[in-house]
């Protein structure tokens, strides 16, 4: 067994609820291996800038149940730069950090590496309300938005029946469409539009209207801020604009932003968070290092980072020419198959929408 004195814990990029669950489950763990446990303040740039709390058992008690962070959170720019890097090295050295927990997303997850490869063994705990990393079926904090946006919609959908209106939704996301799938598909949306798959305009338009002509009075639309019309421009407002034109219904427009990334976490996050985070430990513990943990067919696994991230880029269209010359083709065909999978897994989701929104 690995040992360690003290690790760090730290959470990056935008907060997701369950991200306190998250970090409770680490010291705790920590803690009860004889680890003491420090909370470094807003992301990567509390380690560039020697930003930190002693963590104990009581100073995460109370958080469960929580949203945001209590250790803050940043989109460190510093931290790229080599300068940054070894600032942040040097903070655990004086600390007598020597491994660290870093809960977030894709961009948490290179830093997670560039500390790993620097001689600071780092694990990588998924936290964002996006559901966007390839290698896990779920990152901690999509099901509480989720939760929030239908409960949201659920609202403006009474009072669309009150008025006979068309309410079009957007929802966050950045470039995956997850969010606004599974949340449009649970508040019987009416057209649902995603980055990946075409929305069919007028489709939606003549569904719409046929509704209304067979007496349909509330008219939900959602649709995901990673979509945009032809001119670049965000779609959700051109598409407000066309549907009021082209059916006559009056039709608002909302944009739930980050109202859906705050919150007390759901049980799926809080249970989601205290399991990855408790095995994070136990990984470093085992000797691990580089690796994020992982939720694969229901079970808490781990993968190698770069190989998470390449299949990420895979998936996202992103690869560069020599991008997978370090894998193995057996490596390649199981990155294809996740993408594969998660591609088709929307492709079904859409479909059944498609055929119960009448
Ligand atoms: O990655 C989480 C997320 O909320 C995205 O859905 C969204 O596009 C982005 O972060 C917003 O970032 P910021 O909080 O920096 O505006």
């Amino acid at each position: 067994m690995a040992k360690f004195d003290t690790i760090g814990v730290l959470t990056s990029g935008g907060d997701a609820p369950g991200m306190n669950a998250a970090v409770r489950a680490i010291a705790r763990r920590a803690i009860q291996n004889g680890i003491k446990v420090k909370g470094i303040l807003g992301g990567y740039s509390g380690l560039v800038n020697d930003n930190m709390i002693d963590l104990n058992a009581r100073s995460v008690s109370n958080i469960v149940h929580r949203g945001g962070t209590i250790l803050y959170t940043d989109r460190c720019l510093e931290f790229k730069e080599e300068e940054g890097m070894q600032k942040a090295i040097a903070t655990c050295r004086r600390h007598n950090i020597d491994a660290i927990v870093a809960i977030g997303g894709d961009g948490t997850f290179r830093g997670a590496t560039d500390l790993s490869i620097r001689g600071i063994p780092t694990i990588g705990v998924t936290g964002s309300i996006d559901n966007d990393v390839t290698a896990t079926d779920y990152t901690v904090g999509f099901d509480t938005s989720m939760n929030t946006v239908i409960e949201c919609v659920d609202r403006l959908r009474d009072t669309c029946q009150s008025h006979a209106r068309c309410d079009v939704v957007e929802v966050m996301g950045r470039d995956c469409g997850e969010i606004a799938l599974k949340a449009g598909i649970a508040s019987g949306a009416i057209a649902i539009a995603i980055p990946e798959i075409p929305f069919d305009e007028d489709a939606a338009i003549e569904r719409i209207n046929a509704a209304r002509a067979s007496g349909k009075r509330s008219m939900l639309v959602i649709l995901s801020e990673g979509v945009f019309s032809t001119d670049g421009k965000p779609y959700g407002e051109v598409l407000c604009d066309v549907i009021q034109e082209k059916t006559g219904i009056e039709t608002k427009f909302a944009r739930l932003a980050h109202v859906i990334r705050g919150g007390s976490p759901t049980l799926r996050d809080r249970l989601t968070a205290t399991e990855m985070g408790t095995y994070a430990v136990d990984l470093l513990l085992e000797g691990k290092s580089d690796v994020i943990v992982a939720e694969v067919d229901g079970k808490i696994v781990n993968y190698d980072i770069t190989f998470a991230l390449t299949m990420d880029k895979m998936y996202k269209n992103k690869l560069k020419p020599d991008s997978l010359d370090a894998f193995s083709a057996e490596q390649i065909a199981q990155m294809k198959k996740v993408c594969d999978f998660r591609a088709s897994e929307i492709r079904r989701l859409y479909d059944i929408h498609l055929g119960l929104c009448q």
